[in-house]
């Protein structure tokens, strides 16, 4: 089965294709248009400018995503890729997969509406996808080279750590799970970005605060890991902001202060992950820990939480998406469809900004 998957959530524009053999899934393509150049000059994502750059993008990714599938293209037919898109489509194409929340309301209706459109114009059966669970979903991605990397099985764990959300639940089966706990204020992305900008580094902070931190060999600033010692599955991460905040406030904030200040924010966050998955690990007796979500893409959490788990449980497998499939993107979304064929009536799909897990 080869399906078409349209990602809009927040301010990235991406459409992959995909193929399901078996439970091998492979990615043909994977275009992600993003207007984070414009967000880093206002500090962080305002929607409608978000919304109104999806609107200008999403055609020509969703056009090259189809285009890419049959390898590189002749000059000659390059005047004509909408055509050539279109037969790509209608011909080799079997279903599409949306993102159809939660998100941004605009830029949610931009990929819903695009791929309600191409649904009904080209007579393919539409499927509705979770953001959060297509996070997770990336790791069903067969891996492009390493072949040690060994395939998810259930039953597992499952972080999403994203700019939105931090969010831990238990997999019995495909759409079989339990949500364990989340955070009760600001997502562990969101952290990282807020208190970035508090040091005066631009959005997204969370890359900048881990190539800092990556610098510093004697660290001297301590943040307290929030909410690491309680007995539950929750996370807070809005003492943090407030403790970083105090930081700034009363320190001189040089290239050295702020490199301190970076390492002690990602240790404080990656502890209370660590710490809170293994223990969901333990309890739900799990041997598989999937991570999926921007922060996933961090090196140091992914060695951290690799080593921790070895120490408390050698059978444990730890994994963890390609890093283009950390951040959002298209492919991921292709993945939960294949894995879980939904199929609904365009006209049932409605953007829903608020959706969590039903
Ligand atoms: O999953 P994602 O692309 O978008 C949402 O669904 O929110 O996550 C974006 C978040 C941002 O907050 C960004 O700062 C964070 O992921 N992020 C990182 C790293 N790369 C991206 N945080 C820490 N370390 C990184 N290397
Ligand atoms: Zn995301």
């Amino acid at each position: 089965m080869r399906i078409l998957a349209i990602e809009t959530s927040c301010d990235e524009t991406s459409a992959a294709v995909l193929e399901k053999n078996g439970n091998n899934i492979s990615v043909l393509s994977n275009i992600t248009a993003t207007s984070l150049s414009l967000h880093a000059t206002t500090g962080g994502i305002i929607p409608e400018n978000a919304a109104r750059m999806q609107v200008e993008y999403i055609m020509p990714v969703v056009t090259e995503a189809l285009i890419k599938t049959k390898g590189d293209i002749n000059p000659k037919t390059k005047s004509k890729k909408f055509e050539l898109a279109r037969e790509i489509l209608e011909h080799d194409i079997d279903s599409i997969a949306v993102t159809y929340g939660p998100g941004l309301i605009g830029s949610l209706l931009v990929g819903v509406e695009t791929a309600k459109t191409l649904s009904y114009t080209a007579n393919k059966p539409l499927i509705p996808v979770n953001h959060l669970l297509a996070h997770i979903y990336a790791n069903f991605i067969s891996p492009s080279s390493n072949s040690q990397i060994s395939v998810p099985s259930f039953p597992f764990v499952g972080l999403i750590v994203s700019g939105g959300h931090t969010d831990l639940l238990y997999f019995e089966a495909h759409n079989k799970y339990t949500w364990l706990g989340g955070t009760r204020d600001d997502a562990a992305g969101e952290a990282f970005d807020k208190i970035g900008r508090l040091l005066g580094l631009s959005y997204p902070a969370g890359p900048e605060i881990e190539r800092r931190a990556n610098f510093v060999s004697n660290p001297s600033v301590k943040f307290k890991s929030p909410i690491m010692h309680e007995d539950n599955f929750d996370f807070s991460f809005s003492g943090l902001k407030t403790e970083a905040l105090r930081f700034a406030q009363n320190n001189n904030l040089t290239e050295d202060t702020i490199s301190q200040a970076c390492y002690a924010t990602q240790k404080a966050i990656i502890d209370v992950l660590v710490k809170k998955t293994l223990k969901a690990a333990e309890k739900y007796e799990v041997l598989n820990i999937l991570v999926g979500g921007g922060v996933s893409a961090n090196q140091t959490f992914r060695n951290q939480l690799v080593s921790s788990a070895k120490n408390q449980n050698p059978e444990l497998n730890i994994h963890f998406p390609e890093k283009e499939y950390s951040t959002d993107n298209a492919a991921m979304v292709g993945a939960y469809a294949l894995m879980n064929v939904k199929i609904k009536e365009w006209s049932d799909i409605n953007a829903n900004p608020e959706l969590y897990f039903a």
